[in-house]
């Protein structure tokens, strides 16, 4: 039973949406062509958004004189007060939308995304439970009053994704801001305990085609809610950048099984994009951490590793070297690299550090930049920046591209990052960021670590071998003062 005819120009509008959707995705795939794909993206959310407005238009019978403002429902005219709460809701979360997305710094994105993720969950919980409250408002409901037994299906299934999104995003924001350990929480039996859940969610989404009763719905609710908080809870340090993108994956099923219940084709379709981008986006982070896409799915994957992190760290001599060292060595070099991390995003030293690499061009050394898939606090956070440096794009090299190199690299120049140059993912069993890829730094002939002090740790909060090297030089600043003075140094 459709809640809503589809014209044909809704159908149309909608397949548009679609299509500047993919177009929006494939633009975000390179730097270079990432503002378009925001621009398809914001074009063909307006048209879905406008058409679904249009649409669903709220409407009040009159008779027996058409109304003039009627859309697909002749005899009608608009009903303005219902309009009226659309367009208010619409204004305050724009409103909200836009202050937040101003105020906020680019090192706190990701706990943003995580918390926008938890609102399209609670969305999709919220608009099944409105289904199942008022099924003949949303077109379920068979003539004997029963929901229709595949409807149920969709509101099970789109409540517990959403629930699971919901709780996870909640667990992941409180996280990444901080305002709970990113140590793994390990619970005794927690995959008998994920895996006996997620049987007893998908058995009970079954039994629910057959009783409708509230009891059913009400415990796939809340057993969901548990096993988001579940999932996520054993995974921390260095592997909560597949997290987001996993959390991603889930918010983008959660709106598409939002889109079924709403009989909405481009929600369907949107959340399906977004779904299977975020499920391809995890699969890649998994390679780039050496992780098993299964295992992470079920939760706490390298958690027994993470568990054993953290050892005390150990007084070693270490080489303290200035910005003139850095400046002389660099201009002697004939091939350097840089590796930015999360520390550059932090003290916004993009600018000063295209800046160190023009000058150094000029010099005849070759400069090169190594980004890691999960360097930063998000998907992409190193390219976006230098990206804003206008770096080159034909200087910036992805990890497997690039790795080779350190072994003919004079200089490796690590600016802010630590995880993903540390040797212990190569050695140390019991590092929690053991089978990660990292890069090859300690190849390099001399080694310049830019961070502010030698207590400060990456995210993972182990120790790095790289700092003790006979050919390290640590240069202990804020990375942005640090590279002005190294311009300096090589100005003059
Ligand atoms: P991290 O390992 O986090 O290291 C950051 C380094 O920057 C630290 O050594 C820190 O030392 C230094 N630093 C911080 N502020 C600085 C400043 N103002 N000036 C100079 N140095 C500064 O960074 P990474 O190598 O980029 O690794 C990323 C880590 O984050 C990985 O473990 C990854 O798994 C995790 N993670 C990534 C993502 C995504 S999607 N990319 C998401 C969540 C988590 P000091 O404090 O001593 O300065």
């Amino acid at each position: 039973m459709e809640h809503v005819a589809v014209s044909p120009w809704v159908a149309l509008a909608y397949l548009v949406s679609g299509v500047l959707f993919i177009l929006a995705l494939r633009g975000l795939s390179s730097p270079a062509t990432s503002r378009a794909g925001n621009r398809y993206g914001m074009i063909g959310m307006t048209i879905a958004v406008v058409t679904t407005l249009l649409t669903h238009f709220p409407m009040v019978p009159l008779a027996p004189k058409p109304g003039s403002f009627c859309i697909d429902s002749c005899g009608q005219l608009p009903d303005w007060i219902a309009a009226g709460e659309i367009f208010a809701a619409i204004a305050i979360g724009g409103a909200i939308g836009f202050v937040i997305a101003r105020k906020i710094a680019m090192t706190d994105m990701p706990q943003l995304v995580a918390a926008f993720h938890s609102l399209v969950g609670l969305a999709a919980v919220l608009v099944g439970l409105a289904a199942y409250l008022n099924p003949d408002a949303f077109g379920i409901m068979l003539p004997d009053g029963q929901i229709n037994p595949v409807s149920r299906i969709e509101l099970g299934l789109g409540i517990a994704i959403g629930a699971i999104t919901f709780s996870g995003s909640v667990i992941a924001f409180l996280k990444l801001a901080g305002k709970m350990s990113g140590s793994p929480i390990l619970l005794p039996g927690r995959h008998v305990l994920n895996l006996g859940t997620l049987i007893a969610i998908i058995g009970l989404v079954a039994y629910f085609t057959q009783d409708q009763s509230a009891w059913v719905i009400a415990t796939i609710t809340v057993l969901s809610f548990i096993i988001g908080f579940l999932l996520i809870i054993p995974i921390g340090g260095a592997d909560m950048p597949v997290v987001v993108s996993m959390l991603n994956s889930y918010s983008g099923w959660a709106a598409a099984a939002m889109g079924f219940t709403l009989h909405n084709t481009a929600m369907i379709v949107t959340g399906a994009l977004v779904g299977s981008s975020g499920a391809i986006l995890s699969y890649i982070m998994c390679k780039a951490m050496n992780r098993g896409f299964l295992a992470v799915i079920a939760g706490g994957f390298g958690a027994e590793a993470s568990a054993a992190g953290g050892a005390a760290r150990e007084q070693r001599p270490w080489k303290r070297g200035s910005a003139e060292d850095a400046a002389y060595m660099m201009k002697e070099a004939e091939n350097v690299i840089i590796i930015p991390g999360y520390g550059m995003a932090v003290s916004q030293a993009q600018h000063a550090l295209r800046e160190m690499g023009d000058v150094l061009k000029k010099e005849g050394v070759n400069v090169k930049y190594a980004i890691h898939p999960v360097a930063g606090r998000m998907p992409g956070h190193m390219n976006v920046l230098l990206a804003e440096a206008n770096v080159p794009y034909d200087e910036v090299f992805e990890l497997e591209d690039i790795n080779s190199e350190f072994a003919q690299a004079d200089v490796a120049f690590i600016i802010g990052a630590n995880d993903v140059v540390n040797p212990a993912a190569k050695t140390d069993k019991s590092s929690p960021i053991y089978g990660m890829p990292v890069f090859d730094v300690d190849k390099a002939k001399t080694i310049f670590f830019v961070k502010r002090s030698m207590g400060g740790v990456g995210y993972a909060g182990v120790d790095n071998d790289v700092f003790y090297m006979d050919q390290t030089m640590m240069l202990l600043a804020d990375a942005k003062k640090m590279v002005e003075d190294i311009v300096k140094a090589l100005q003059h």
